[in-house]
């Protein structure tokens, strides 16, 4: 694995891997990102620039994504459209990058024999009862409740499709909500811990009782190369790593470092089709590939975060305002 082509590797996830490579690997990196509102380019800036050069542009842009697979070994996936809230009201962006610039990466691939890594999410799994035993897994049904889930549901189809029936030469990972620096404030974590360093009250959705699986996202980017370097071709790696709270939760663990009451949240309009609970069993991960999250105690990974969105106020605070009163304008 010597050239690495990282598309939305400007983004919150995509940086954080490129920044792993470069400190774990030889390999030397292109990123090809198209730079929308929620890409951090400045995440990239430190990276030495021998290493790792940076494209703009579109991944469903067949010309241009052709000439940059046939210039690498590998290409990991990252670019998408993210956000699920932006997604119910407007989801065409959605389809064009994640299903339509999906075809056109393995499409690319396959013509250039490139390995490719497509990173996908838990939420294709649709959502599980509070109090279900079973996790998802690997081989969990398909239930997409929302139209982002549906077009990343829709991409991994169009991989493992490629995979059967054209060769590519590829694996997939559904991973479940990252956190760490350089998360666009629109995220639950960032808006909640901006609001906060602004004096505001966090805000939840609906009842708040709502639960995601929390995992580093320097966790993610080792998963991730785990599977680049030791994962079998045509399989799907889920990546977890224990972190199951609710959205009252950890909202209650902020307040808390704010010394402010555990009561002081506006519960606002819930997400119509909100997805109750994610929970995922990574232990084909774990015990085929060996893989092992470190970054797992989320009290202090929280209170570095909120040192982190403190400390790089200059970062988010152009997107703060607007990111505010679109919420505003949906009631949340
Ligand atoms: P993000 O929104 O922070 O970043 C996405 C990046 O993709 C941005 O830099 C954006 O400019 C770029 N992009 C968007 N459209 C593009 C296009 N057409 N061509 C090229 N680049 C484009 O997202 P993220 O949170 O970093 O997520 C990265 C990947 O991980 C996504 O595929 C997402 O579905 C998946 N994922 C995210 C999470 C999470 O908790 N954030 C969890 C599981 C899976
Ligand atoms: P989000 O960060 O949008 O990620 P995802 O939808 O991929 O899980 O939201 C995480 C959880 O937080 C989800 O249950 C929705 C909830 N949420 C709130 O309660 N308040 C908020 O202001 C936001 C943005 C999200």
């Amino acid at each position: 694995m010597e050239r690495v082509l990282v598309t939305g590797g400007a983004g919150f996830i995509g940086a954080n891997f490129c920044r792993f490579l470069i400190d774990h690997t030889d390999a030397s990196l292109t990123v090809l990102d198209k730079m929308t509102y929620a890409a951090a380019p400045e995440a990239l800036a430190p990276l030495p620039a021998g290493r790792i050069s940076v494209v703009v542009g579109d991944i469903a842009d067949p010309d241009l994504v052709g000439r940059l697979v046939g210039d690498h070994d590998t290409v990991v996936n990252f670019a998408a459209e993210s956000h699920n809230d932006t997604a119910l009201s407007d989801a065409g962006s959605f389809v064009a990058t994640n299903l339509v610039g999906t075809y056109v990466l393995v499409e690319a691939a396959t013509r250039a024999g490139c390995r490719l890594h497509h990173v996908s999410t838990d939420e294709v799994y649709g959502d599980l009862a509070l109090d279900e035993q079973q996790r998802f897994t690997e081989s969990s049904p398909y239930r997409p409740s929302s139209p982002y889930a549906a077009t990343k549901a829709g991409a991994d189809h169009l991989v493992r499709a490629w995979v059967r029936s054209r060769g590519l030469r590829a694996t997939i990972s559904h991973c479940s909500n990252n956190l760490g620096p350089w998360q666009h404030v629109e995220k639950f974590l960032p808006r909640q811990i901006t609001n906060l360093l602004d004096g505001r009250r966090p805000r939840l959705y609906g009842d708040g009782r709502h639960v995601r699986d929390w995992i580093h996202v320097e966790d993610h980017s080792s998963a991730v190369w785990t599977i680049l370097d030791r994962g079998r071709i045509g399989e799907t790696y889920v990546i977890g790593a224990d972190g199951e709270h609710s959205n009252r939760d950890l909202v209650g663990v902020l307040l808390a470092a704010f010394d402010r009451p555990p009561d002081d949240v506006d519960f606002v309009a819930d997400r119509p089709g909100h997805d109750l609970r994610y929970a995922l069993d990574a232990t084909k991960l774990r015990t085929e590939l060996g893989w092992i999250p470190q970054r797992t105690d989320l009290a202090r990974e929280l209170s570095a975060l909120i040192d982190w969105y403190r400390d790089h106020e200059s970062w988010w605070r152009p997107a703060k305002a607007a990111t505010e009163a679109a919420y505003a304008a949906r009631g949340q």
